[in-house]
């Protein structure tokens, strides 16, 4: 059977090999230079593409894909430019960032990864590809999977939080949710892995930041979800920003060629990020035509805004700074991605007009984008079960993301339709009916000072409410008084997080936190809702605020899914995939860190001289990487391995009985942790290595049970320090991937705080 499909997959290739011979043959260099440049939609985002300066350009062969256009007239009008108009008839790829959904939004892929729930993201990443596909789209710019630990980096919300294994699942999920089976249907898209690499480690957080990392690092903890997306099959690829090892990961090819290519085997293209050629000149690189002759031979294929490959390629050639065959692996890799997604068969593919009416924000994708929205809220706080609210009585809806229905999505989110969207007002008022009354006072502006706010993304400058800060606290606590339970929406707006969004603070602005505490001080029960695309700072709300449920950016259903969750029709059940940080001085805070060599025993307690920790406040974040409570409560109980010795070639089971202990349905989320005791180079706390969602009855028991083997236990490492020679300017010898005999912790708990532990060796 393998055999069989062996052969014809190697029968499709040289089928492809032999199609892409032939167009080749026919091609001219300036041909060529335009199937590797990827302008932006330019004119023709609001322009007509026949009258176009971009339209021209296609006709003219001089550019092989477009991105961010909406509509699937516009990607067909662009389309058939291609292929009727220009001499060869080459159809374009049409890209877009659709990174958590098209019209119908889903959560932020940081909230996402709070579901820890695998399938939700295939499952939401596929709809977003049903969408995109029917108004033209082949090709969108995700999954982007940067491990991020520092939350002043507002990029933080579009990848999957702080953890390489939970990043890789939630990568390869997403990958299988774009491209389906193959890239084969009309529904199923090329995904595209980003930023490659270390796009989330910039110096203090600051986007575009410098990052400089030592290898270990990179292999142990930055990379794997990178590699998850390409062993996943990956169609595509995009460079990141940065320098890696001081040079810009755009010209990189330590990075692009022996690593991604020659050492993991990708087989797709190599996309820039935005205008990056050009940006290698600020870097210090050089100037245009020689950064993108050393970007081309560094293993980048594709040109994305820069118009460098076009502009400068045919002049590098001629002097020999590239050769033609640079220039023909990266036209190839183009071509093969057109044709892998049955584009030459049919070009108009993705142009169904009629599907664009009848396949967008659908109602079974609003129920889906509203069932997920509400697995990824958590509730951090729940003092005397405050949460769920009754619907009943009289209810102060506060606060200054209670009533904009823009804000709900977070940010990229390029194809909304925000008129379709609701208010979380709205969402309250649908949810009670005339059970309850929902009494409405904004209280604040997001900030107070316009000019923050302005700086904020484009979206939101009409959520401003010109009032005095006075008006609009007065009316807020008059609210208060007439209510029997206060919900205060508080937070960031959608777009403080995203690109070009870094924070030096993290906590609540300070308009936000002076209206917050008037509202606890009237003695009244507050829920507080965190608005956020990162992990913020909420010390002040855990001492002072009785329920906090952190409710990230949700998407288009935010609103109908906070107000089930707030009203109990669903149970809360996200895990945080970040450390929340007590300070910003914390940061980075991260749970799987090393244990240096004056580590303090109780990370909660109290400050020890002359150990690793803070004079002022422990070294424990406020909430831990896999926190949330639920409605209901589990207990953990019976823990054991079928054997405390695991052999090289041999498997052991752990086992935990996680019992609902509670009165009402469900889910936990038990989560395994490895420790390697001794290694050969100094070895984290604990790793995440395997978890489980599982929903449970009142009283209603499962079994959860991890089968660990060696490569549960592998990591990087340099081959042994004493035994091979390292030179004077090598920082070591050679990296291997092995595991080392010797003593494991394993352990279990529903977060990476609180655990059990049971001991193993590796013979
Ligand atoms: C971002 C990418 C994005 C690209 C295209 C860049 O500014 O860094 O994530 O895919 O723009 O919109």
């Amino acid at each position: 059977m393998l055999a069989c499909s062996l052969t014809a997959m190697a029968s499709d290739d040289a089928k492809m090999d032999k199609f892409i011979d032939d167009l080749m043959s026919k091609m001219t260099l300036e041909e060529k230079l335009g199937q590797i440049n990827l302008p932006p939609g330019g004119d023709i985002v609001t322009g007509d593409p026949q009258s176009s300066d971009i339209g021209a350009a296609i006709v003219k062969g001089q550019i092989g894909g477009i991105f961010n256009i909406k509509g699937a007239d516009k990607a067909k009008a662009l389309q058939e430019l291609a292929v009727k108009k220009s001499r060869l008839g080459i159809p374009l790829l049409i890209g877009m960032d659709v990174i958590h959904g098209y019209e119908t939004v889903f959560p932020i892929p940081l909230a996402l990864a709070a579901s820890w729930d695998t399938s939700a993201a295939e499952t939401t990443a596929r709809i977003a590809a049903i969408e995109a596909s029917a108004a033209g789209i082949n090709w969108t710019f995700s999954p982007m999977v940067d491990i991020a630990r520092d939350p002043r980096w507002g990029r933080m919300s579009e990848g999957s939080g702080e953890d390489p294994f939970l990043g890789s699942r939630m990568a390869e999920a997403m990958v299988r949710g774009y491209q389906g089976k193959s890239m084969q249907g009309d529904t199923e898209i090329m995904a595209c892995l980003k930023h490659f690499a270390l796009y989330g480690a910039p110096d203090a957080g600051r986007d575009y930041s410098t990052v400089d990392m030592s290898r270990l690092r990179m292999f142990n903890e930055y990379l794997a979800p990178y590699r998850a997306a390409v062993n996943a099959g990956v169609g595509s690829v995009m460079s990141s920003f940065n320098v890696v090892d001081g040079i810009p990961a755009t010209a990189n090819k330590w990075l692009l060629t022996d690593l991604l290519r020659d050492y993991w085997g990708f087989k797709g293209f190599v996309v820039t990020d935005y205008g990056s050629i050009g940006e290698m000149q600020p870097h210090g690189m050089g100037d245009m035509q020689s950064n993108a002759a050393m970007a081309l031979k560094s293993g980048t294929d594709m040109d994305m805004s820069s118009w460098a490959f076009v502009n400068t390629l045919a002049k590098s050639l001629q002097e020999g700074k590239v050769s033609m065959s640079d220039i023909d692996r990266a036209v190839r890799l183009i071509l093969e991605a057109k044709y892998k997604l049955g584009l030459f068969k049919n070009p108009y593919k993705y142009n169904n007009v009629k599907r664009e009416k009848t396949d967008i924000y659908t109602p079974e994708h609003k129920a889906e984008a509203r069932r997920v929205a509400a697995k990824t809220f958590v509730l951090l706080k729940n003092e005397g079960n405050i949460l769920p609210l009754q619907k009943k009585g009289k209810i102060a809806l506060v606060g200054p993301l209670a009533n904009t229905a823009i804000n709900m999505v977070g940010s990229w989110a390029g194809a909304i339709a925000p008129e379709k969207y609701k208010s979380l007002l709205h969402g309250f008022q649908d949810a009670v009916g005339d059970k309850a009354n929902i009494i409405y006072a904004k209280g604040c502006n997001v900030y107070a000072d316009a000019k923050t706010e302005g700086n904020v993304g484009i979206w939101n400058k009409n959520i401003r409410d010109n009032r005095t800060e006075q008006e609009l606290f007065d009316e807020a606590m008059k609210a208060a008084a007439n209510a029997d339970v206060i919900v205060a929406a508080m937070g960031e707006l959608a777009e403080s997080s995203g690109e070009s969004s870094s924070r030096s603070e993290l906590d609540l602005p300070e308009t936000q936190k002076k209206l917050l505490a008037a509202l606890v001080a009237t003695g009244k029960p507050v829920v507080m809702l965190n608005f956020s695309g990162r992990s913020t700072v909420m010390t002040w709300e855990n001492e002072n605020v009785p329920a906090i449920l952190n409710v990230w950016f949700g998407g288009s259903e935010a609103p109908d899914a906070i107000a089930d969750v707030v009203f109990g029709d669903v149970n809360p059940s996200g895990k945080l995939p970040v450390s929340m940080p007590r300070n910003v001085g914390q940061v980075p805070v991260y749970y799987n860190h090393l244990n240096t060599g004056r580590p303090v025993d109780n990370p909660k307690g109290d400050f020890i001289k002359f150990k690793s920790n803070y004079f002022d406040v422990p070294n424990a974040p406020l909430y831990p990487f896999g926190y949330g409570l639920s409605y209901t409560s589990f207990s953990f109980s019976d823990f054991n391995l079928s054997s405390d010795k695991l052999s090289n070639d041999g498997t052991i089971r752990a086992s935990v009985k996680v019992t609902n202990t509670g009165d009402r349905e469900g889910a936990e989320v038990v989560q395994y942790y490895i420790r390697d005791m001794v290694g050969s180079i100094s070895r984290p706390v604990k790793e995440l290595k395997h978890f489980e969602r599982v929903s449970l009855a009142p009283g209603e028991s499962k079994t959860v049970s991890f089968d660990i083997n060696v490569d549960d236990l592998k990591y990087y490492h340099p081959v042994d320090q004493f035994k091979s020679k390292s030179s004077a300017l090598s920082s070591g010898s050679d990296i291997e991937y092995t595991a080392e005999p010797g003593e494991f912790q394993i352990m279990v708990g529903p977060d990476s705080e609180n655990v059990q532990t049971l001991k193993f060796t590796l013979e």
